[in-house]
Order: structure tokens, then C-alpha cells, then sequence
């Protein structure tokens, strides 16, 4: 525990917002002595405009985060029983993302911070997903090694506590949930990819042959992710009647179960060394792909092996949220004033 104070003591109310991509989502969350607490958590989906394109389209996104973000504030604010003056931090993720989408919610917190002289901070996407953390495991020991795996990104990083995090290695091309989404796709499961590949390698009686692994010749330490697509294509290619056959046909469930057990076990392989190499005493893993099931039962059992504690986020935590943004933002010095700062697609880690 970091301090003799009861747990029901309140140290601050934050309200936390994202809209870096697709998702539009606000949170309440509760500081307390003993870590964050989630007090409320709305999130509103746009995978039913995306869904017809195959992917998130920018433009869409932005004027959909505008039209959502009054009633996703509103109602986290509502769920959790409190009014904006009662609010004593307000935390937005500043970027990166796509710029039309974070500014729906970067500026709605300017304005409400503004309205009701509320201290405001502008928060690293990846710095709320680790932070996502913190709610199931306040006291994680660290240095931690951080797995952030999303549509978006694939990195791992040694974190020594819950504001830096040190890049060790990275995907080289696509993200390994672009591997799931391509997947889906291909196999015109729907949209979004990964919980619907996820779905059919758990119902999958076996699985199809496994992919290779990428060799590279540079011997530098990364993770490539584009073969894969490749790698489904051609299976498709080979036999095109994977392209219809649809999430019953044992086929489909068996390449939907290498896939999953290939991308599973890439992303695991580096970390018993690095952990051994950096000290690392435990490991987080997070991002939508950690909502994955073979990636979380395969990680839970390398923790065990490694004797490393594993810090793995609930799903509707994994995903992008602003509970996430809200526990790291409890954690960082308020910025200045809202209205001189601004949002950055491409923002880097400090
Ligand atoms: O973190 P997130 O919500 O947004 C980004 O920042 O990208 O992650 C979304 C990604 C998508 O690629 C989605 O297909 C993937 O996470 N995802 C999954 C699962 N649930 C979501 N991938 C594999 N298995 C899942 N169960
Ligand atoms: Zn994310």
C-alpha cells in the first residue's frame, strides 16, 4: 500500500477521456490511497460505420467522435453520481492517434476545464494503456517489461515505474492486430477482426498448418507481422472457398487457430530473456490484442515459469478507454493552461 490512508479516502475524482481512433470513451475514476478505482466507464462504438470499409476511415471517426462526445461525457459523469465542479482533474489522451478524432474529446475537455477551473493534463495514448494496469494491480513491483499490442501498435518496453516507459523493440511493418483484422477480412468474418478470429480458433477442432516465423538478416531484435497477411492470402488463393465458407467451416476455424497460436507465441518469445537481461520483475501486457485468449492464457503460464507477476488488464480495460487515461493522468503534473495546449497525432514519449 503507498500510504496509511483507508482506502475509502478520496484523493481525487478524474475524469478521463479518449478518442484517439475509433472508439469515443469517458471514465470516472476514483484516486484513492490504494490505487485507482473505477467509479464509471462509457464507451461508444463506431465499428458499425467502419465496419462496411474494412477499417476505421479518418474523416468518419472525427465527426463521429463529435457527434458522441457531449453524451459519453455526460453520461460517465451521470453514472458516476457527480457533476463537473466535483471533478478535480480532468485527463485526455493528447495523441498519438488520428488527428480529427482526438480533437473531438481534446477539445471538449479544454472547454469543461475551462467552465469549471478544473486542473487539466494531456496524456501519452500508451502511458493510459499501461496505466490500465493499475486498477487490478496497484502494487506491481517493477522494472516491468510492457507489451502494448493493438491495431496500431506492437511494443515492447521496460517501464521502472507507471510514467516512463523505454522502447526496447518493435514491429518493423504492421501491428499484430492489423494480422487479426487483414485475417478477418480476408475470410469475410466482419469487422472488428480480432474477437471474431478469436472466437473461431477457440472453436477450432485443430489447427491448420503453422506459420513460419520471420528470420531477419540484420539480427536486430523486432517483430514483423506482415507475413502473416501474406501468408493467409495465399492459403485463400490456394483454396478460395476459405474466402465464404464462413465461422462454422472447420477450415476457416483451423487457419483462424494457427494464426492465433503464431501471433500468440511471436509476441511471448522475446520476453524471458529481455526479463532476465533488464531485471524485470514483472510483466504488463496491454492494448485490445491482450483481450486475446490463447495470448493471455500463454502469457499467464510463461509469468508462472518465468516468475514473473503478470499484470493483465480486463478486457474492457485492454481496449482503447478513458478509465486508462484518467489513472495515468491521477499520476502526472497538471499541464498549464488547456487553451494554450494542443493535441499531436504523432506524439513521442518523453
Ligand atoms: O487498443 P485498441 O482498442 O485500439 C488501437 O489503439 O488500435 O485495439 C484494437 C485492436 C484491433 O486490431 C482488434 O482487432 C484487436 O485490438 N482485438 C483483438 C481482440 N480484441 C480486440 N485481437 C485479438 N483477439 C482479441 N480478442
Ligand atoms: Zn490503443
Amino acid at each position: 500500500m503507498g500510504s496509511s490512508l483507508p482506502s475509502y479516502t478520496i484523493r481525487m475524482l478524474v475524469l478521463g477521456l479518449e478518442s484517439s481512433c475509433d472508439d469515443c470513451s469517458a471514465a470516472v475514476v476514483e484516486e484513492t490511497a490504494s490505487g485507482p478505482l473505477l467509479r464509471s466507464l462509457v464507451r461508444e462504438s463506431q465499428d458499425a460505420i467502419h465496419g462496411p470499409f474494412g477499417g476505421v476511415v479518418p474523416e468518419l471517426a472525427a465527426r463521429e467522435h463529435l457527434l458522441q462526445v457531449r453524451a459519453v461525457m455526460g453520461g460517465a459523469l451521470a453514472q458516476a453520481g457527480v457533476t463537473p465542479p466535483e471533478i478535480d482533474r480532468i485527463a485526455v489522451t493528447r495523441g498519438p492517434g488520428l488527428v480529427g478524432s482526438l480533437l473531438a474529446t481534446f477539445s471538449a475537455s479544454k472547454a469543461v476545464a475551462w467552465r469549471h477551473g478544473i486542473p487539466w493534463v494531456g496524456v501519452h495514448h500508451l502511458l493510459g494503456h499501461l496505466n490500465a494496469a493499475r486498477f487490478a494491480s496497484p502494487d506491481l513491483p517493477f522494472p516491468a517489461l510492457v507489451l502494448l499490442v493493438s491495431g496500431g501498435h506492437t511494443h515492447l518496453y521496460l517501464a521502472k515505474d507507471w510514467t516512463s516507459l523505454q522502447l526496447l523493440q518493435k514491429t518493423r511493418d504492421d501491428a499484430a492486430g492489423e494480422a487479426f483484422d487483414k485475417t478477418a477480412r480476408m475470410l469475410n468474418l466482419g469487422y472488428p477482426g480480432g474477437p471474431l478470429v478469436d472466437a473461431c480458433a477457440q472453436m477450432a477442432p485443430r489447427a491448420a498448418d503453422p506459420f513460419t516465423p520471420p528470420k531477419f538478416r540484420d539480427g536486430k531484435a523486432s517483430w514483423s507481422f506482415s507475413g502473416l497477411k501474406t501468408g493467409v492470402k495465399l492459403r485463400v488463393e490456394r483454396n478460395p472457398r476459405l474466402a465464404l465458407a464462413g465461422a462454422t467451416d472447420p477450415e476457416v476455424l483451423g487457419l483462424c487457430r494457427s494464426l492465433q497460436e503464431a501471433i500468440s507465441a511471436w509476441l511471448l518469445k522475446p520476453i524471458p530473456a529481455l526479463a532476465q537481461a533488464h531485471g524485470a520483475l514483472s510483466l504488463v501486457i496491454s492494448g485490445g490484442v491482450a483481450c486475446n485468449s490463447r495470448l493471455r492464457a500463454e502469457a499467464t503460464a510463461l509469468a508462472a515459469r518465468e516468475g514473473l507477476i503478470l499484470a493483465l488488464p480486463e478486457p474492457r480495460l485492454c481496449t482503447d478507454n478513458g478509465a486508462m487515461i484518467a489513472a495515468a493522468g491521477a499520476l502526472l503534473p497538471p499541464d498549464g493552461d488547456p487553451w494554450s495546449q494542443n493535441a499531436d497525432a504523432d506524439l513521442k514519449l518523453a
